[in-house]
């Protein structure tokens, strides 16, 4: 297993040997390197089994650092990174020449944030360059919001995970790229557009096309359990069609009572949307643990955060 530990002089030393680590994020876990390091990015790559062509987020420690990262910043992109970092949003903006193309999976773009925890904070403050980090998790599986999930994907090929507690978020940042120096969403993600809207406006929903996906992280297999997933407003009726099967069900509020029922989780018994998506990785990783035929997941409100759990429950039902 990895070294999960706590200590940040440790994480300092590896990355600056050029070796990647696991680090903490409000969101989800990341892998992460030095952007300048070819070896860092390549093991990167390596290690999730992801595409080249796949580009990774640069976490920077501050909004003062944007202007080494991106050029032309458009004005709603200013006013965005000053509302909302350190925090859950990604911005992709036209890339300053110093950033390699292995970074960027050779596009004129790069995809930007400050996130928000603590520990990686102070790491960033350590160190003489950002880090690319995309979540650490194998290409196609679900994302990790404990260290112990990072350790458990990597096993001893990665040498530490900066362990830096649960997610608070527990999903991915929401990414907002530019049309004409207007908002234009590519990922939904852990801050609600609604929120969003009322600092710019109108984002622009893309949409999306599994082919030329603008974030590739939008193609429609992804963040996956390995269990069989559906995904239904109605898990009562849901469940009446399946014969006497092992069946795991996610539901949002209630729980159900049904003899079917293997393993239920409830998301926020209290019917908080923010509580319910920082459950829900954690969930479906406990869910696709249990040796069940099937999950039965119920749909979410659409609005807010229930958007962005529906997105990645749809994805989980993909095959
Ligand atoms: O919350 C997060 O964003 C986490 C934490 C670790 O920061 N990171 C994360 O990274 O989710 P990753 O690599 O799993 O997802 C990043 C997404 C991918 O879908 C990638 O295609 C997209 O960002 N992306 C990166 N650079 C891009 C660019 N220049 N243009 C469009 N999409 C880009
Ligand atoms: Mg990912």
């Amino acid at each position: 297993m990895s070294l999960i530990s706590n200590s940040i002089q440790n994480a300092v030393s590896l990355l600056n040997q050029d070796q990647i680590i696991g680090i903490p994020t409000e969101t989800v876990y990341g892998l992460a390197g030095n952007i300048f390091s070819p070896k860092a990015i390549e093991s990167i790559f390596a290690m999730k089994k992801r595409p080249f062509f796949n580009p990774l987020i640069v976490h920077i420690k501050s909004a003062e650092d944007l202007s080494t990262i991106a050029r032309e910043i458009p004005q709603k992109a200013l006013l965005l990174a000053a509302a909302f970092w350190p925090g859950p949003l990604t911005l992709v903006l036209k890339k300053q020449t110093a950033i390699p193309d292995l970074v960027t999976g050779g596009k004129d773009t790069v995809a930007v944030r400050v996130p928000n925890h603590p520990l990686t904070l102070s790491l960033l403050e350590q160190l003489a360059y950002p880090l690319a980090a995309p979540s650490a998790n194998p290409f196609g599986c679900i994302s990790p919001t404990t260290a112990t999930h990072v350790a458990g994907y990597f096993k001893d090929l990665l040498p530490m995970v900066l362990d830096g507690g649960v997610c608070q978020r527990g999903i991915e940042s929401t990414i907002i790229g530019f049309e004409n120096g207007d908002p234009v969403l590519y990922r939904l993600g852990s801050l609600a557009i609604e929120h969003i809207e009322a600092i710019v406006g109108t984002v622009k929903m893309s949409t999306y096309d599994d082919l030329a996906p603008v974030a590739p992280g939008m193609l429609s297999r992804h963040y996956a359990p390995l269990t069989t997933t559906f995904l239904t407003p109605d898990v009562k009726e849901k469940l009446k069609t399946f014969p006497n099967q092992r069946i795991g069900v996610l539901v949002f509020q209630k729980g159900i009572d049904d003899p079917k029922i293997a393993v239920q989780e409830i998301l926020s018994s209290t019917g908080n949307l923010a509580e319910a998506a920082s459950q829900l990785y954690a969930a479906l990783h406990r869910l696709d643990k249990c040796d069940l035929d099937c999950i039965i997941a119920e749909r979410f409100p659409d609005v807010g955060l229930g958007r962005t759990i529906n997105d990645r429950l749809k994805r989980a039902t993909k095959k």
